[in-house]
């Protein structure tokens, strides 16, 4: 999986692209400025964009070519974040030390999933938010008809409203759809895909 990610980010360009997805950055700009956990940043134009926008930006990922071209954006937009490298599952944050969490297609392996979101809400502090877009399950018919709409083959790796509501039921809801969006992110995310969108806040 490791090896994986590093050969896709050891090419030159920044295969998701320099910019922030749009979800995460419409959502981010209405939330008060604090510090955020961005859990598989992969090359960072997620936590960076954050940085920019003046937040404390923690990172981290599996790929070590994914933080270097994060710390390379990072450097041309005059901002710094922290970035470890590692399975999110095994490094460790203070517990409700979050104002925010950046899930921005983090699809983790089935066996995984459940586990590693319920670490992002131990990291949350009470009346924390999370941003998160991802595929959703009906995704595959989308791949089935255009191979660059990007996203695990798996089913078990995409995610559900079901399964969100499992992890974060008890949050408010802000946000909770599966929507069609057209893509522009690198080569890998192009065209149409189907996508789970939630924002909640954790109880206070
Ligand atoms: C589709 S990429 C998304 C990258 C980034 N969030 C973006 O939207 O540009 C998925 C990322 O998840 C990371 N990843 C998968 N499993 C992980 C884990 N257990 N811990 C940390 N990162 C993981 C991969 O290394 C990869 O960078």
């Amino acid at each position: 999986m490791k090896e994986m990610w590093d050969e896709r980010y050891s090419k030159q360009e920044f295969v998701y692209g320099k910019e922030p997805n749009e979800f995460f950055k419409l959502q981010l700009d209405k939330l008060p400025v604090g510090s955020i956990l961005m859990p598989a940043d992969g090359e960072g134009r997620n936590g960076v964009y954050a940085a920019q926008n003046g937040w404390k930006v923690t990172a981290c990922d599996l790929s070590q070519e994914g933080r270097s071209k994060a710390l390379q954006l990072a450097a041309e937009r005059g901002v710094t974040l922290e970035y470890l490298v590692g399975d999110f599952g095994t490094l460790h944050f203070p517990e409700s030390s979050f104002d925010a969490a950046g899930l921005i297609f983090a699809h983790f392996p089935a066996a995984q999933k459940f586990h590693l979101l319920q670490q992002v809400d131990h990291y949350l502090k009470p009346g924390g938010y999370v941003i998160f877009e991802a595929y959703s399950k009906q995704h595959i018919k989308f791949q089935q008809q255009n191979p660059t709409a990007g996203g695990p083959k798996n089913v078990d790796d995409l995610y559900s409203t079901e399964e969100l509501m499992q992890i974060f039921g008890h949050y408010k809801v802000h946000l909770l759809e599966e929507v069609e969006v057209k893509q522009e992110e690198g080569i890998y995310h192009n065209g149409l895909g189907l996508v789970m969108q939630f924002v909640g806040s954790k109880p206070v």
